[in-house]
């Protein structure tokens, strides 16, 4: 199988090797691909004779899979929604439970490259970052919220530890003019908290990053997605969930030991056919690009791979 999606469509799906080694996806079974971008996992599903439920909250992304879903012979199905709903989708489309789900989390070399959505400090564009047609834009937070709400969405959502100081200079300079576009918030950003010595990252780098997670509610939904997709899962269904930074695979990991953990409390005299643990983990740690793909994608540098089976019925 080769690494490389489709020219055209831009986006070099991440660890789709191990994501399918994960999830085993078998002819004739049901996945659930939650994510479909330019629907790199959902077209090495259908390669493995699966029947795939695709989603994404994106309706570019939902139009351009239209031609792939019309070739399927009616085994792609896409919709665009909320992976946080994913198991509504589903029953929507007659789908009870699922044989499979993977997440592959955060956006799309095609969301990043289009300069109008605002994404990226390499273009100059309207401050959106929105991954749906409808909700509030950055710019919209940046204009409404105090400096409060601004500092925490830079310290939680991008680790930024100059959150407070770029607040404060973002709410006095909006008095002149709110802030609407990518490089002027770069702009400012690169003058009030300038690169650290060494750094080798564009100092506006986390607070584009958190802007983003809270215009998409991203960790939310992740919580959301993967309450989902457990419970559509039937026993011996796959879950796998691709990340991209530290807060997303913090969240996956947790979910996905809990979920794997007996909960039985420590010296019961249970049998071990009672324990109460609903999943079993596939991965141990995190799974990562090798540096073949990394040196051929260099997106691919900091995902993560976590998954976990359905080994009993849902309580
Ligand atoms: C990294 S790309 C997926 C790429 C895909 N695996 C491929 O191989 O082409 C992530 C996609 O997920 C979508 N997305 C992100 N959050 C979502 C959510 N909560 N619900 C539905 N889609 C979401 C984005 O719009 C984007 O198209």
């Amino acid at each position: 199988m080769s690494r490389a999606a489709p020219a055209e469509l831009g986006h070099v799906p991440v660890l789709l090797h191990e994501a399918m080694a994960a999830l085993e996806p078998r002819p004739g079974g049901v996945y659930v691909d939650a994510t479909f971008g330019a629907g790199g996992y959902a077209r090495a599903l259908l390669d493995r004779g699966a029947t795939v439920i695709a989603i994404d909250r994106d309706p570019s992304a939902v139009r351009a899979g239209a031609a792939l879903a019309a070739s399927s012979g009616g085994r792609l199905r896409l919709a665009e929604a909320r992976f946080g709903e994913l198991d509504a989708v589903a029953r929507r489309l007659g789908v009870e439970a699922a044989d499979g789900v993977v997440l592959d989390i955060g956006v799309s070399s095609m969301q990043l490259d289009e300069a109008a959505r605002g994404f990226s400090f390499r273009f100059d564009a309207p401050l959106d970052m929105r991954m749906e047609a409808h909700g509030r834009s950055a710019a919209d937070i940046l204009r409404d919220e105090d400096a409060a709400t601004i500092a925490d969405i830079l310290f939680h959502f991008g680790e930024e530890r100059a959150a407070r100081r770029i607040a404060r200079a973002i709410v006095a300079d909006r008095e002149a003019k709110p802030f609407t576009s990518t490089l002027e918030l770069a702009g400012l950003i690169g003058r009030v908290a300038p690169a650290r010595r060494g750094e080798m990252t564009h100092p506006a780098t986390r607070a584009f990053q958190a802007l983003r997670i809270a215009v998409n509610d991203e960790l939310g939904e992740l919580v959301r997605g993967l309450a989902a997709a457990e419970r559509l899962l039937k026993p011996g269904g796959r879950l796998a969930a691709v990340t991209f930074h530290s807060l997303e695979d913090r969240i996956v990991k947790r979910d996905l030991v809990r979920l794997s953990t007996d909960q039985t409390p420590p010296g019961l005299p249970v049998p071990a056919s009672a324990a109460t643990n609903q999943f079993r983990l596939l991965t141990r740690g995190a799974e990562r690009p090798d540096s073949e793909e990394i040196i051929s994608n260099p997106r691919a540098a900091s995902a993560r791979l976590r998954a976990a089976e359905r080994i009993r019925e849902a309580a």
